[in-house]
């Protein structure tokens, strides 16, 4: 870290708590479903972390509770909606979902692989990007706004069908360059603050900034009801908020520059259960 990023990040960071570790708590889904919410980090993580830990863990005690029970859980009243989208048929084709992928459980497994590499398009692809495509060259149906309303709830209802089970995107092959663009942007400082992803999420993790107990920035749980905006929000919508911290230009949530640091902040995560949707400030 240069001098000009220490001193910026120490105004930020409140220096009179000490480190506010993550809490030492289990998450248990409507009893039954055992989240992993830290576990060993990823081979391509071990120069630099040890452990991969969910940003559940740096939430505080109600919040962490709201998420253990789908009746508290704001979020899978989206969920609930999208599975009335699933049965809905829609466009010039007279389909629905539901024609060819019958129910949505079997989807899953589904989730804990994206973004990935799609050899047809010839690109990596995210999950939304994967569900238009069923839209517009399947269904004959319009494409949904990126990370907003039928998008967003249809992702979190792809992603509850996953929930327990550990993200697992690939990062070599034909999928390896993208990967390698969005490392670059974690690293990258950017905006008059001229800090990076990894400034905070991988240097500062567990430091409380502002009233914010920061945590590793991990997506697994995405996507993340928002007590703050009272609705889903997308990992894209995420990222763009924070960069907007560091008072950087920022890109679109559908982005190549997104998608490519969705590959990558997936990867960190690696090993970690599928949470979405989860629950955060
Ligand atoms: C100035 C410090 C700072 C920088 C730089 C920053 N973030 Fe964040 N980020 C935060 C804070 C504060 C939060 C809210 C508390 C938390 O969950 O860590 C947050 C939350 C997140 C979350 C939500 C985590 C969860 O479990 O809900 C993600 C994902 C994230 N950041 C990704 C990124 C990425 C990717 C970058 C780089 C483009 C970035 N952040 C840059 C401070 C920062
Ligand atoms: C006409 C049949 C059809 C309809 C309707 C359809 N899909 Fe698909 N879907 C497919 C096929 C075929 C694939 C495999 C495509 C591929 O591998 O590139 C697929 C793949 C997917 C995948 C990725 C699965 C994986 O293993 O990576 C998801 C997620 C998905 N569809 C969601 C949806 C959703 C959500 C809808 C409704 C909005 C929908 N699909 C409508 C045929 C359809």
């Amino acid at each position: 870290m240069n001098k000009l990023t220490g001193a910026i990040l120490a105004t930020l960071l409140t220096t009179t708590v000490a480190l506010a570790d993550p809490v030492d708590d289990n998450l248990v889904l409507n009893e039954e479903t055992q989240i992993v919410t830290r576990t060993a980090a990823p081979a391509h993580l071990s120069d630099v972390l040890d452990e991969v830990m969910s940003g559940w863990l740096f939430r505080g005690t109600e919040t962490r509770a709201m998420q253990a029970d789908d009746f508290d859980n704001p979020g899978m009243i989206f969920v609930e909606q999208a599975m009335e989208t699933w049965d809905a048929v829609d466009g010039t084709e007279g389909k629905s979902c539901s024609s060819c992928h019958n129910d949505i459980d079997s989807m899953a497994g589904v989730k804990p692989t994206y973004p990935k590499w799609d050899a047809k398009a010839g690109t990596v692809q995210t999950l939304q990007m994967q569900v238009n495509e069923c839209r517009t060259e399947r269904m004959g149906a319009e494409a949904w706004d990126y990370d907003k309303g039928a998008a967003i709830n249809m992702e979190a209802a792809l992603s509850s069908v996953s929930r327990g089970m550990p993200v697992n995107v690939a990062i070599d092959g034909p999928a390896q360059s993208t990967w390698e663009q969005g490392k670059e942007m974690y690293y990258t400082r950017t905006g008059q603050l001229e800090l990076s992803c990894a400034n905070c999420h991988e240097d500062n993790y567990g430091m409380m900034i502002r009233a914010d107990h920061l945590s590793q920035g991990q997506i697994n749980g995405f996507p993340a009801y928002r007590l703050k905006n009272t609705k889903l929000n997308g990992a894209h919508d995420r990222f763009k908020g924070c960069i907007r911290d560091t008072r950087a230009e920022t890109y679109s949530p559908g982005s190549a520059e997104f998608i490519a640091l969705e590959l990558y902040v997936a990867s960190r995560g690696n090993g970690l259960s599928v949470e979405g949707p989860s629950i955060r400030n």
